[in-house]
C-alpha cells in the first residue's frame, strides 16, 4: 500500500526541493521538515492507551503512546537526514543504519554497512530513504531488516517512481510506503523524472 501525503505544506516544500537553484542549506532544512511531516502521517496508527494524568485542575485519563517500541533505520547516506529529524519526535526510538549505494553501471544495490538495534525484532521499524527509484536499495534494506527478525516495517520516502513502488509491492507486499510524491518514471540512468536529482549529493553538497 502506498500513501501519498498530499498536504499543501509537504507539496510546497517538495516543490522548492526540486528546484535546481535551491542550495544545500535550504535543501537540507526542507528535507528535515518534509521528513517530520511524513512521520506525522506514517505514525498515525501508533498505539495509545489511556493513562491517568494529574493536571493542575484534576486527575483524568489521557492517551499515551504504548505498544511496540520504535526503531528508525536510515539507508545511508541520504536516509540519515530523515532519521536525524524524525528522532526529535520519538526520542526513545533506537536508530539503525544500513549502508547501500547503487552501482552506477548496473544500478543494483551494493551493501557496505549494517548496524541495527539488537532487539529490532520487537520494534516497529520506520525505514527511511528520500528516494525510491528502481527499488533495489529499499528492497535489499527491507530484506536485511527481515533477516534480523523485523516483522513490522514501514518505508518512508520523499519521492518515489512507479517502478520502485512496484518492486517493493512485489518483493515485500507487507511493507507500507509513505511518500510525499509519486513521480512519472525513471530515465535511462535510473533517475526519477521529474525528480529532484541525486538526493545524497544535494544534501551533502558532493556535486
Ligand atoms: C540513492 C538514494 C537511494 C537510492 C535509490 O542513493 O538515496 O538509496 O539511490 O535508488 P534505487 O531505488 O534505484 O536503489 P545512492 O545510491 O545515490 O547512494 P548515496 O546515498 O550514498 O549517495
Ligand atoms: N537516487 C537519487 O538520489 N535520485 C534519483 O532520482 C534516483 C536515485
Amino acid at each position: 500500500m502506498v500513501t501519498v501525503v498530499t498536504h499543501p505544506l509537504v507539496q510546497h516544500k517538495l516543490s522548492v526541493m526540486r528546484d535546481v537553484h535551491t542550495g544545500v542549506k535550504e535543501f537540507r532544512e526542507l528535507a528535515s521538515e518534509v521528513s517530520l511531516l511524513l512521520a506525522y502521517e506514517a505514525m498515525r496508527d501508533l498505539e495509545v492507551t489511556q493513562e491517568e494524568v494529574t493536571t493542575p485542575i484534576t486527575t483524568a485519563e489521557f492517551p499515551m503512546l504504548s505498544g511496540k517500541k520504535l526503531a528508525l533505520v536510515a539507508i545511508l547516506r541520504a536516509g540519515l537526514i530523515m532519521t536525524d529529524s524524525i528522532v526529535q519526535l520519538v526520542p526513545a526510538a533506537k536508530v539503525g543504519h544500513i549502508g547501500l549505494y547503487r552501482d552506477p553501471e548496473t544500478l543494483g544495490p551494493v551493501a557496505y554497512y549494517n548496524k541495527l538495534p539488537t532487539d529490532i525484532a520487537e520494534r516497529r521499524v520506520f525505514l527511511t530513504d528520500p528516494m525510491l527509484a528502481t527499488g533495489g536499495s529499499a528492497s535489499a534494506a527491507i530484506a536485511s531488516l527481515k533477516a534480523a527478525g523485523a516483522t513490522s516495517i514501514k518505508l518512508m520516502c520523499i519521492l518515489a517512481a512507479p517502478e520502485g513502488v512496484a518492486v517493493i509491492e512485489r518483493d515485500h507486499p507487507d511493507v507500507e510506503i509513505v511518500v510525499a510524491a509519486l513521480d512519472s518514471h525513471l530515465n535511462d540512468h535510473g533517475y526519477i523524472v521529474p525528480g529532484l536529482g541525486d538526493a545524497g549529493d544535494r544534501i551533502y553538497g558532493t556535486k
